[in-house]
């Protein structure tokens, strides 16, 4: 038995932190959620997840026993082997990552470290250099017996929203950065089981059939930070690829999915993320790859390739509206439907939401806006205060009169749609299909896709 438990405080409950904080209570580890937000801690000291992510809830309940919540960092610091932090970095109006959270925790963390070894982990997306920048807020802070005492380490999370317990209880790779071997060996102690063959999640998050276990990727501190940032910059310049691609398809008559099935099949490019159809979205891809132009520019140093995927990105949005406009024209007084808010299925995260670039247009050209999502209705109402829309309750209530229905989100009830049937209800039979899901064209109707030819 490889397992050793160690006593493990997360500092940050949002997604990562949370990931975090009950995926290693799940391994056997005793786990502190530590998060400066009193009803946060409250929520989940009942039981409660502040976010929606598919069978976190039921891993949080497994996992009850080792796992506790507090604000208190002069409680959750003294006594662990290893103190994660998993705080948010906001982007600044420049694109930059706002570190004020990080700093903050480093400095909490400084004033209750015990004076024995104890390893501090930065898991918060951060620029490179950040590791060494909290090891000197660390030492500025910390009391004389803990001086020197304490090892930084970067283990970058690399999990997507919706999937994140499989991502996180099967990752592909464990990246680990210190320039002590000391951090890495604790930290090979931590994720132990995750390295071991045998390894087998609870039965709600079921083993990939082809699992191998996890490569553990051990780096220099500033690699480390590098390797998560150039990982999310790639993979969002594969799909701003596809998307470049998918616009010539549409003019020469090609098929963006037949293309990229094609070139997928070259193991040296894969399958994987080269759907196009809205442009990428969410909170990592628009702050990363701005965030790694900032940093070069900090040098003087360009990067025409992150800055064409942007640019890709944006055009790809305003393409959704310019369908609309080249079948209906005018939109003014015109009833839209959009079905999907959140920035991918799975989730209830608006965050650079294409939907929401979509629903601020339409409605800035006078259009009226009918928006449903299977889950992020709720928070919806919470975060786009800012724009005007109504709710459906079903999507049948959101296209019943609508001119036209636009599909933002890929939600697994979208795919299953008796368009049909749906478009009895509508004023215009127009579907703007911006992640390719249907499959078959529906009767007399007029079905935009992207790559495609309509
Ligand atoms: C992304 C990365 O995939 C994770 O590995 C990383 O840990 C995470 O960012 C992070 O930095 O925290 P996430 O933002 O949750 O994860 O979402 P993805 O599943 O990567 O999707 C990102 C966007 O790309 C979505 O808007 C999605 O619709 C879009 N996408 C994805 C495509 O347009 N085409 C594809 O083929 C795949």
């Amino acid at each position: 038995n490889t397992m050793q438990p160690l006593k493990v405080t997360v500092v940050g409950t949002g997604y990562v932190g949370l990931g975090t904080a009950i995926m290693l209570a799940y391994l056997g580890h005793q786990v502190t959620g530590l998060d400066v937000d009193q009803s946060k801690v409250d929520m989940l000291a009942g039981g409660e997840l502040p976010i929606y992510e598919p069978g976190l809830d039921q891993l949080l309940r497994d996992s009850k026993d080792r796992l506790r919540w507090t604000t208190d960092y002069t409680t959750a610091i003294p006594d662990a082997d290893v103190i994660f932090i998993c705080v948010g970095t906001p982007p600044n109006a420049d694109g930059s990552p706002n570190l004020r959270f990080v700093a903050e925790a480093a400095r909490s963390i400084a004033q209750n470290l015990n004076g024995k070894v104890q390893v501090v982990v930065n898991k918060s997306t951060v620029p490179v250099g950040t590791g060494d920048w909290v090891a000197r807020i660390i030492e500025d802070n910390a009391r004389e017996y803990s001086s020197g005492r304490y090892l930084v380490v970067s283990n970058p999370e690399f999990l997507r929203e919706g999937t994140a317990l499989y991502d996180s209880l099967y990752p592909d790779r464990i990246v680990l950065g210190s320039d002590s071997s000391l951090g890495i060996e604790r930290m090979r102690l931590l994720y132990a089981p995750l390295l071991d063959q045998s390894f087998e999640a609870p039965a709600y998050v079921p083993r990939p059939s082809n699992y191998e276990r996890p490569e553990l990727v051990a780096t220099a501190l500033s690699s480390a930070e590098m390797i998560k940032y150039a990982a999310n910059a790639f993979l969002a310049l594969k799909i701003s690829f596809a998307n470049e691609i998918a616009g010539l398809c549409e003019r020469v008559g090609a098929d963006i999915s037949e293309v990229t099935q094609g070139i997928g099949h070259d193991k040296r490019i894969g399958h994987r993320f080269l759907n196009a159809g809205a442009g990428w979205g969410g909170s990592c891809f628009g702050k990363d790859t701005s965030a790694l132009i900032s940093t070069g520019s900090e040098y003087g140093y360009s990067m025409p390739i992150l800055e064409a995927a942007i640019a890709v990105n944006q055009r790809q949005r305003s393409l959704i509206i310019n369908k609309l406009q080249q079948h209906l024209h005018r939109l003014k007084g015109k009833r839209v439907a959009v079905l999907g808010m959140a920035f991918k299925p799975n989730t209830d995260d608006l965050r650079d939401a294409p939907a929401h670039d979509t629903i601020q247009r339409l409605t800035a050209l006078g259009a009226t806006v009918v928006a449903h999502d299977p889950i992020a209705m709720p928070r919806a109402r919470r975060e786009w205060q800012h724009l005007s829309y109504t709710e459906a309750e079903s999507v049948r209530a959101a296209v019943r009169g609508a001119d036209a229905v636009i599909i933002a989100t890929e939600w697994d009830e979208y795919r299953e749609l008796d368009w049909n049937a749906l478009l009895v209800d509508m004023r215009g039979r127009l579907i703007i299909d911006t992640r390719n899901i249907i499959t078959t064209q529906p009767d007399r109707c007029t079905l935009e896709q992207i790559g495609k030819r309509s």
